[in-house]
């Protein structure tokens, strides 16, 4: 059932895509159903800018074109998936390690559209961990300081982002107040981006192949 509206909900995004366009593209299962629809418009786009090594490599292999932001400039559309979104359509994202470039792209692009499957829809932001990269040297200091505001950190040991950084997952927040979270975290020193995607939400929100 998930996996089904997955592969919906990337091949329902393909509606966006303009002809001449350079697509933002995300990472994680449901945006690998939108790079292999996105594959039969190749010829149609100019190419993408990609969120991932993983995601990259799965473009070239489509032989779909990856450029860098810094050369493209502003984008028009940005496509990827998320770990939770609640009814404003603000995300938690960064399951995948991902969530820097993620949110570099999205802040760089006019529409964001997030592909979801249901099981991500919440009211409230919080149960799925809230990932947040840091450099490696503010691990300890970010979880003193995660503590302090009644999180519980937990360091994805072992896994390190494609900036050379690591993960700290916060367990235990219910989110109420998303944006001066995401405002408030992002002020720890080393801390390189939170996987809160408030202040730049999604614009449209496709769960399968339906707009939310
Ligand atoms: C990657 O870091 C994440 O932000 C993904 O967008 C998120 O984990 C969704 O992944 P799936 O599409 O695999 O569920």
């Amino acid at each position: 059932m998930s996996a089904n509206e997955k592969r919906q909900a990337g091949e329902a995004a393909i509606r966006y895509v303009e002809d001449g366009a350079i697509i933002g593209v995300g990472t994680g299962s449901t945006v690998a159903f939108f790079i292999d629809a996105l594959a039969d418009l190749k010829d149609r786009i100019q190419g993408a800018v990609s969120s991932s090594e993983q995601s990259t490599a799965h473009l070239k292999r489509l032989g779909i074109p990856v450029l860098d932001l810094n050369a493209t400039g502003a984008l028009t559309l940005y496509v990827d998936g998320a770990d939770e979104c609640d009814t404003h359509k603000r995300l938690i994202k960064g399951g995948g390690a991902a969530l820097t470039r993620e949110k570099i792209i999205a802040e760089a692009s006019q529409k964001f559209v997030c592909i979801i499957d249901s099981t991500k829809q919440v009211k409230l932001l919080g149960k799925f961990p809230l990932p947040i990269e840091v450099i490696p040297m503010a691990r300890s200091l970010g979880g003193r300081e995660i503590v302090k505001r009644g999180g519980q950190p937990v360091w994805r040991d072992g896994v390190v982002t494609d900036n050379g950084n690591w993960v700290i997952d916060v367990h235990g927040w219910q989110i109420t107040d998303p944006v001066g979270l995401e405002s408030d975290l992002n002020q720890i020193p080393g801390v390189v981006a939170v996987g809160l995607f408030a202040r730049r939400a999604a614009d449209v929100v496709l769960v399968g192949d339906k707009v939310m």
